[in-house]
Order: structure tokens, then C-alpha cells, then sequence
């Protein structure tokens, strides 16, 4: 069967920020076979291409004219490998990423529980090296499948070759544009072990009176810390975390202490600070704020919501003001994170 390509399609319902933009022309894939088709067009097969997942991580800042917009729908979740050391699951990148979570755990297969309720797709997890309460992907990902958008060739990519860093990886540089993931590979250690240590993990555990957490428990303590702090997209239009928490070396973070000796700051692995973003928006003034219909979320600053209507200019000139302020108060460049379109 050929693949249609629409024309003119709003996107106001396939992203979670609520921009009204429209795609010139997008394809829905359910299928490598079906990417491949795209790729073999004879029209479409040498256009740029945006891959659209859930639409969870991005700002459209006007129409997509210029590149066929290729809606990610490849379905299926199955248990290729269960034994005493570990589950090994592959899931198509269509699947919204919290299904995978209550799937696994109703299977009996722990080890996502950390990463529920992030919004989003299974193919655009890795991408953006999805992160909350302890764990990111990295740590459960085994490898990705992907269709090379010249080629059309079929490969797999094995995490360690995947460049992951703190919302990074390869797919948002070297290999951006450049192909489709259509499946991901996890695997989920056994014995389990509770990831229990972000603070506001162990807070909600101790007021619960949990003392040996299941997974069922650090699922419900995530779900109910998500729920409290972040906006619900179907109330507020948002993209999550809008910037990244900047790491600085060691000096840097002095030189900034000594200015502002309550600054939220958590030592990494390598001798280096993951500064709170959220906590400099904060002290600029930023929380609840709003310039027109771009808003400040009150619970959380680091997410920037649509308060009805907004455009992506809308939402980029309030990040931007937010990100001058922080240059003036704290001297470093608050990145984006949401890709912009
Ligand atoms: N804080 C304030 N004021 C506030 C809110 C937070 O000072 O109004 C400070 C608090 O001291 C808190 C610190 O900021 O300890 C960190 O807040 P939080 O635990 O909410 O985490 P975050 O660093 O702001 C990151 C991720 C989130 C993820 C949470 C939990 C990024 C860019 N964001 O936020 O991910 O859910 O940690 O792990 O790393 C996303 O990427 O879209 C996202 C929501």
C-alpha cells in the first residue's frame, strides 16, 4: 500500500505546548518498511524531514513549510528475553512512553518506575535522553533500531554508541535529520533496586511511612510529585522542562555561591555542578510571571506554559527575557530544551 502524504495538517492537537502551527505536508509511518517507502518517494524522498513523536518536546515557531513532517506510529510491545538476570523489552517508537512504564509493571517487570508519567513517545525517549528522579534512559536503554533516511537501510545502534549525556545524544547531533528511530530495546536488571534518593522521592516515601519501597510505591511517589508540580498539558499547554539546568566546574560554582550562598547546586560524578534552574528563574522574579499569553508555571519555573493561544514567538520573547535575566544575575546562558522548529 503507497503511503499518503497529507497536506495542510494543524498541529494544534499533536503538540502539547497547544501552538497553532500547520505541517505543509506530513506522512504517518507505522512500519520501518513504511519509513522506507518515505525515504523511496520520488517526491518526498530527498525533502528534509521532522520527525514528530507526541509532540511533548517541542516549540513550533511557525508552519513547517520546508520539510515533510513524518508522524512517528510504529506500534508493538513484546518481551524478547526474561531470565534471573535481567527482561529484556522492545517497544516501537509510537508507543506513549508512560504506557511502556504501566505496562512493565503490570507484567511484573520493574525498573522504569522513575520515568513514569514523563509525556512523549518510546522513539523520542532516546533522543532527548529522557531524565527524572535518578534515572534516565541511558541507564536501561540496550539499543535503538533506525531506517537511514539516504540509504533507507535498517540498522541498530547499541546504547554505548548512542552519545548520551544529560538530554543529549547523538540523535540531537550528529545523526539529526538524518534518520528515524522505529524501535528501542530495554533492559531492566534483575534484582531490582529502588532508585529512591532524589529528595523528593525519599521525602514522599518518609511522610507515606515506606520504608522498603516497592516499585508500585516509587511509581505512585513520581506520579504524585509529577502531578503536584508540573502542569497538566490538557489544562496549561507546556513542553515540560523549557531549559536545562546548566553544569559548571567547581570555580564557577564558587564564584556564584559567594554571590548567592542559597543557590540550589548538586555535585556530578565528574567534579563538575548541575546548578537549579529553576531556583535562578525563581530568584529573577520569573515565578507565575507572564508576558502576554507565555506564562511562568508557579509550582515549577522551569516550565513555560501557554496561559490559551500563544504562538512559539509568544513563548520564545518570554524565554528569552527570562534567559537575559539570568545572564544579568548569575552571568551563564540558560539553554533551551524543547526542540524549536
Ligand atoms: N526549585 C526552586 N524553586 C522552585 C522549584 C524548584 O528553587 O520553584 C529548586 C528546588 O530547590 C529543587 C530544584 O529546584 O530542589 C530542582 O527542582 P526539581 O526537583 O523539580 O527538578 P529540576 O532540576 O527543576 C529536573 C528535570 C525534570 C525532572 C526533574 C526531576 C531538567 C531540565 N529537568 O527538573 O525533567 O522531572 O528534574 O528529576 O533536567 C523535563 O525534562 O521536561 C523535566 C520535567
Amino acid at each position: 500500500m503507497s503511503l499518503e502524504i497529507e497536506s495542510d495538517v494543524p498541529l494544534l492537537a499533536l503538540n502539547t505546548f497547544g501552538i497553532d502551527a500547520s505541517a505543509w505536508s506530513l506522512v504517518r509511518v507505522r512500519s520501518a518498511r513504511d519509513v522506507r517507502q518515505v525515504v523511496d518517494h520520488p517526491q518526498w524522498g530527498r525533502a528534509p524531514k521532522f520527525i514528530l513523536g507526541g509532540g511533548s518536546n517541542v516549540l513550533f515557531t511557525g508552519d513547517i513549510r520546508d520539510a515533510l513532517v513524518v508522524k512517528m506510529e510504529v506500534q508493538g510491545l513484546r518481551v524478547l528475553e526474561d531470565d534471573a538476570h535481567s527482561t529484556l523489552i522492545e517497544v516501537g517508537a509510537g508507543e506513549p512512553w508512560h504506557g511502556v512504564v504501566t505496562w512493565t509493571l503490570a507484567q511484573g517487570f520493574a525498573g522504569l518506575e522513575n520515568l513514569a508519567l514523563i509525556p512523549g513517545t518510546a522513539g523520542a525517549a532516546p533522543v532527548q535522553n529522557i531524565g527524572a528522579y535518578g534515572l534516565e534512559l541511558s541507564d536501561r536503554l540496550e539499543s535503538v533500531d533506525l531506517v537511514d533516511f539516504v540509504t533507507g537501510r535498517s540498522a541498530t545502534l547499541p546504547a554505548a554508541h548512542c552519545r548520551f549525556g544529560y538530554r543529549d545524544s547523538i540523535f540531537k547531533r550528529e545523526l539529526a535529520g538524518k534518520s528515524a528511530i522505529t524501535s528501542i530495546r530495554l533492559r531492566l536488571p534483575k534484582p531490582w533496586a529502588p532508585v529512591a534518593g532524589y529528595a523528593d522521592v525519599a521525602r514522599w516515601l518518609q511522610r507515606e511511612g515506606v520504608d522498603e519501597p516497592s516499585p508500585q510505591a516509587i511509581f505512585d511517589a513520581v506520579c504524585a510529585i509529577r502531578r503536584s508540580k508540573l502542569p497538566d498539558p490538557a489544562q496549561w499547554g507546556n513542553a515540560g522542562s523549557f531549559f536545562k539546568n546548566p553544569v559548571v566546574n567547581r570555580t564557577i560554582r564558587n564564584e556564584i555561591l559567594e554571590e548567592h550562598p542559597d543557590i540550589v547546586s548538586y555535585p556530578l560524578d565528574d567534579g563538575t555542578y548541575k546548578l537549579a534552574a529553576a531556583w535562578m528563574i525563581a530568584a529573577c522574579g520569573w515565578k507565575g510571571q507572564h508576558l502576554g499569553k507565555a506564562g511562568v508555571h508557579e509550582q515549577q519555573p522551569l516550565v513555560l506554559v501557554n496561559r490559551g493561544g500563544a504562538s512559539g514567538a509568544e513563548i520564545m520573547a518570554l524565554a528569552h527575557a527570562i534567559q537575559d535575566s539570568v545572564r544579568r544575575k548569575f552571568g551563564l546562558s540558560l539553554e533551551t530544551e524543547p526542540v524549536l522548529v
